[in-house]
């Protein structure tokens, strides 16, 4: 099932979900502020000995997180390493709608042209899953369609971070439920972080619940809190 989209002001909005895929602020400033910096990733991708790093993430949408963690992965870690970039998607983007929500960014265009042109095998829904190589094998992207917590428990990778996108749980409630906190607590290991968006109760408690530890911090834009944390192991339910 393709999801609904619609264009609002020149952005993607989803009429199934009423919710946006970016900040309307600046999507690529809040992936940088949220995702990124969230997990701290600009620190972590400067050690030398690193030599691959897997990220983990509920909701591939327009491809711009990835993109944004590519190009930082790019420009920091080491020549070597591997990062490889697992990403879980239920409604995939048509490619004429990924190419006019990536054309936003042209600072990105080096890196959304391998990706547009390797989307169709990307989001082969026969098979529900697809990785393609790119950037000189710097990094390996593979897409699981289906739902985020459904996937989850057929992904045997090893999460060091987690981007915990997906729309805001209050538009989104099949997403954000115990079980998906569940399967992120087995896709983690005591230095694994995540980072989310969104501040609400729900989301808190339940990661709480699965064993992170969760710290709240200004949010980006209009939002006031996001949450940001890392898995301490255990689980209270
Ligand atoms: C806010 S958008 C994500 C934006 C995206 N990370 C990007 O960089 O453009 C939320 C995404 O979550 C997907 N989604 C919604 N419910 C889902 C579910 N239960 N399982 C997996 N993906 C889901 C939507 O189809 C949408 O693409």
């Amino acid at each position: 099932m393709r999801e609904q989209l619609a264009w609002r002001d020149g952005l993607p909005y989803s009429t199934k979900f009423q919710d946006v895929y970016f900040s309307s602020d600046n999507g690529l400033l809040e992936t940088e502020y949220v995702f990124l910096q969230g997990n701290d990733l600009p620190t972590r991708w400067q050690q030398t000995d690193l030599n691959h790093f897997t990220i983990i993430e509920t909701g591939f949408g327009t491809g711009l997180n990835f993109l944004c963690a590519a190009r930082l992965w790019l420009a920091s870690a080491p020549k070597h390493a591997v990062l490889h970039f697992v990403s879980v998607e239920k409604y995939p983007l048509e490619l004429s709608d990924i190419s006019t929500a990536l054309a936003l960014w042209p600072e990105l265009t080096d890196l959304s042209t391998p990706l547009i042109h390797q989307y169709e095998t990307l989001m082969n829904t026969k098979a529900n899953t697809s990785s393609i190589s790119l950037y000189n094998h710097r990094v390996q992207l593979s897409v699981y369609t289906g739902d985020a917590t459904e996937q989850l428990a057929c992904i045997s990778n090893i999460a060091d971070a987690w981007f915990l996108d997906g729309f805001a749980p209050a538009k989104n409630p099949e997403m954000w439920h115990s079980g998906l906190f569940s399967e992120m607590a087995k896709h983690a290991h005591p230095s694994t972080t995540f980072a989310t968006f969104t501040s609400a109760g729900d989301v808190r408690r339940g990661l709480i619940n699965a064993g992170f530890k969760v710290n709240k911090r200004a949010g980006f834009g209009k939002k006031r809190e996001m949450l940001c944390g890392e898995f301490i192991g255990t689980q209270h339910d």
